[in-house]
């Protein structure tokens, strides 16, 4: 076990008050079907947890990429104005600061699971309404459920995986969010590609597209009914007995005496914290704070959504390519920010984190560096292909270091009692940031003549900035335990 330092008492550990030893020795004595029927309730193996557990990112993906196909075929659909489209297009953006916001007390208070199935529930509402709207008004509406749903997985999920992954896998099993959003985001492309122009059985391809959704949203649902509890939710609410459980059956490849040591470091750290709150966040959190807030305002302030979002009328616009192409170029995009993600989870356990966003943003500021002054000083006409070559290891750049690490950090960055809150607060920053990129992207493109240099270079100069910036506020997180990193950023 980690002593704790300090001043303070740490409590009896488990090892001495025997609940271990009496848990596991119920457990033990059984008999088998009785066995099998009491892991009922936690049925299942490491892989279906963490798989279902990021599902939520697959939502998020989904949702925030599908709109880029579907938008079009809404505007001429309902007759919408240019600005009502582009509110559809952003509405799910306000709903998720909002639902970021608002669910971290909430799941402070009843715990990640049950939150967890709340949103479930919204993604199945919000998609829902979305693909059988009538009018502008009800999509709107559809949209910021979407966006309420989408917010509340982003703040959830990272603090869900963070607390049931071990120390050393941590990265890599938090960074299947990130996996799962860009999974989300390819296969809202691939359904962009599919339904368009297929109305079929008289349905609008656009409500198919967005309907589409259901399908995760009911995995998620089917997946938040058997997950299991967050063992550090059930210690900090004085359920040792379920913790214990819990821990057992995800530590499959560790034996007891490691488990218990495990329940008593979560033990002491949970028994010294205090009961959580907003006024307490910013109490004795404030480092954590800062650095979860900027490192998502910077995740954002990158430009990584310039990309993902409108791609398509980055080429149509700036290099006069047809619709059909364009689409093309957004696809093989997506593919090389999923594959890049897939190297990330393998690497994220064996480098620093510091060290992985240091290198990121290195990759980020050059390669837009190099777009920008090539699309300035050279001739536009022959630069399409170049530019596409420069934003793919741009893409790779952030997906190997920003895209997962802001994720996986503000799961692991705050102390227990308000790490629910605390990410709230890194998510709705991330969103808050997403939003004002979103809103001015195509202004900006449209400010300097359509040229990509422009909006790009000031990107990379965000990009720029956020080494000094990690340097400065961010704290190395791999390999510690959570009790370990919380101990750490307590004494800053
Ligand atoms: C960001 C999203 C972005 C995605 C792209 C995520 O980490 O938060 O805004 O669309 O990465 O892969």
């Amino acid at each position: 076990m980690t002593a704790v330092q300090g001043s303070r008492t740490a409590p009896a550990a488990l090892s001495d008050t025997g609940v271990a030893d009496t848990i596991a020795s119920e457990i033990a004595a059984l008999p088998e079907g009785v066995k099998a029927k009491t892991s009922t309730r936690f049925p299942l193996n490491s892989a279906f947890i963490f798989t279902f557990g990021a599902l939520g990112g697959m939502l998020f993906g989904f949702d925030t990429g599908i709109i880029s196909g579907a938008s079009p075929l809404i505007e001429s659909d309902f007759q919408l104005s240019v600005a009502q489209t582009g509110f559809i297009t952003s509405s799910v953006l306000i709903g998720s600061c909002v639902g970021a916001l608002s669910i971290g007390s909430l799941s402070d208070h009843f715990g990640r699971k049950k939150l967890l199935i709340v949103s479930a529930l919204l993604f199945l509402l919000g998609s829902g309404l979305c693909a059988t709207a009538t009018g502008f008004l009800m999509m709107v509406v559809a949209r910021i459920l979407l966006g309420l749903a989408v917010g509340a997985a982003s703040a959830l999920t990272p603090a869900y995986l963070a607390e049931l992954a071990p120390k050393e896998r941590r990265g890599s099993l938090s960074t299947l969010f990130q996996l799962m959003i860009t999974f989300g985001i390819l296969l809202a492309y691939a359904s962009n590609l599919g339904f368009l122009g297929q109305n079929i059985a008289g349905i609008r391809d656009w409500r198919w597209m967005l309907g589409s959704a259901l399908i995760p949203a009911a995995l998620l649902l089917i997946g938040g009914l058997l997950l299991p509890e967050s063992p550090r939710y059930l210690v900090s609410k004085g359920d040792e007995r379920n913790a214990f459980k819990v821990l057992t059956l995800i530590r499959k490849d560790v034996d007891q005496a490691q488990v218990v040591a495990e329940l008593d470091e979560i033990k002491t750290v949970a028994a010294q914290d205090t009961k959580g709150g907003v006024t307490e966040l910013f109490r004795i959190a404030r480092p954590a704070l800062l650095a979860a807030v900027g490192i998502m305002l910077f995740q954002q302030l990158v430009g990584i959504n310039s990309v993902i979002y409108f791609l398509p009328q980055v080429f149509i616009k700036g290099f006069g390519f047809p619709e059909n192409q364009a689409i093309w170029v957004s696809v093989g995009i997506g593919v090389v920010n999923f594959v890049s993600t897939i190297i990330a989870t393998l690497i994220m356990d064996r480098f620093p984190r510091k060290k992985l966003l240091m290198f990121g943003s290195i990759v980020m500021a050059v390669s837009l560096g190099v777009l920008a002054v090539m699309n300035f000083v050279g001739d536009v006409t022959v630069l399409a292909v170049p530019t596409m070559i420069l934003i793919a290891v741009y893409i790779l750049g952030f997906a190997v270091s920003w895209g997962p690490i802001a994720w996986v950090l503000i799961g692991e960055i705050f102390p227990l009692s308000v790490r629910g809150i605390g990410s709230s607060f890194g998510s709705a920053a991330n969103w808050l940031g997403n939003f004002i990129v979103s809103q001015f992207f195509l202004m900006l493109l449209a400010a300097f003549g359509n040229n990509v240099g422009g909006p790009f270079a000031i990107f990379g100069i965000f990009a720029a900035l956020s080494i000094p910036f990690v340097m400065k506020f961010i704290p190395e997180t791999k390999g510690k335990s959570l009790e370990q990193i919380e101990e750490e950023m307590t004494r800053r």
